[in-house]
């Protein structure tokens, strides 16, 4: 891999123009918040209403996810994920629900298909998850996030800032309209100068040392039944989304993705290695690098990464109560990032 290539994985380039997310969803509301889980914690409090206070998700999926649920006083019911990261069964087969979240697993778009006919035929609301993939559009141009009800964000995920999550509906949704904006933080604060300060170090540092100092200055995050039910702190958003973003270009971003993926790509098939998805579609903006590493293969992976610099990290951290019974098809994969 090119020094100049890989350099960007851990300073990616900074705006031309400083944008807002609002420019790239006309016709949408946003709201801000510090994570992705507190904006879908906040959903849910409003559009559930009567509705049963079930929510259904994906087998594959972030344990942390279900302290959302838990803060709206909903609870989980799960539908199966095949190997392609598609539902395994048909949604007659799926268990009723007020509200059911498609992933766009790793910023590829999921076909809503089979969610907007569940949610025709029981009158669920329609949760677009789109945590991984900020800039990522499917193969008609439409943004990820935007293509259901509700759209969900975690924009730390993409953009070199402390911490953001966003939640996205349309504008006349009159069950969130009057959902108000909370008051943001002060302008990054001292997480938020020490990261960027220390962020040139990673290149020397690699990933894994760089990683550690992160998770260290995040605060450690503890998967487990305790990340299950609290919301993460801090509560208020980030102040850096209060006005226009500087910290990385957005075609510049998709582009630069895109170009490490196919990068990785090529380089762990020679390695005998699978990619996850089959191709890279158009308009895709992958969030990281997903392959399958069996457990033989396990140091293998990592010494082909670390020849790069990079790490191979497994996703997700399964719900406690899925991970005992999880298929070999969900704890084998592992990615390779592209912001650190
Ligand atoms: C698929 C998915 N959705 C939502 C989230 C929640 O995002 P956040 O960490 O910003 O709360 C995550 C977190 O990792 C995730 O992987």
């Amino acid at each position: 891999m090119s020094e100049g290539l890989l350099a960007t994985v851990y300073a990616p380039p900074r705006a031309r123009a400083p944008w807002r997310l609002e420019q790239f969803l006309p016709g949408f509301e946003i709201r801000y918040f510090s994570f992705g889980r507190r904006a879908l914690a906040a959903g849910l409090k409003a559009v559930l209403g009567s509705s049963p206070r079930t929510v259904l998700l994906p087998e594959l999926i972030c344990g942390d996810l279900l302290c959302a649920l838990a803060a709206a006083g909903a609870s989980p019911v799960f539908y199966r994920v095949g190997p392609d990261l598609r539902p395994a069964e048909g949604p007659e087969r799926w268990p009723s629900a007020g509200a059911v979240l498609a992933v766009d697993y790793f910023g590829f778009p999921q076909d809503l298909s089979l969610f907007q006919a569940y949610a025709a035929r029981t009158g669920a609301v329609l949760i677009e998850d789109n945590a991984h993939g900020l800039f990522s559009r499917d193969e008609s141009g439409a943004f990820l996030g935007s293509r259901a009800d509700l759209g969900l964000f975690s924009l730390r995920k993409t953009l070199p800032i402390p911490d953001g999550g966003a939640l996205v509906f349309r504008k006349d949704d009159e069950r969130l309209r009057a959902l108000p904006q909370d008051a943001f933080r002060g302008p990054g604060g001292l997480r938020a100068a020490l990261k960027s300060a220390l962020r040139p170090l990673a290149l020397p540092l690699g990933a894994r040392r760089f990683h550690g100092m992160l998770s260290a200055l995040r605060g450690a995050r503890v998967p487990g039944a305790g990340s299950e039910s609290a919301l993460p702190s801090p509560e208020a958003p980030c102040g850096l989304l209060a006005s226009p973003i500087a910290a990385a270009d957005p075609e510049t971003e998709v582009s630069r993705r895109r170009a490490l993926y196919l990068l990785l790509e090529s380089r762990l098939r020679l390695e005998g290695f699978e990619p996850v998805f089959a191709s890279l579609p158009a308009n895709t903006a992958p969030y990281a690098f997903p392959f399958r590493v069996k457990e033989a293969d396990q140091e293998r992976a990592r010494r082909a990464l670390a020849a790069q610099g990079l790490e191979p990290l497994p996703w997700p951290d399964l719900p406690c109560a899925l991970a005992a019974r999880a298929p070999a098809h969900h704890r084998d994969i592992r990615l390779a990032h592209f912001l650190w």
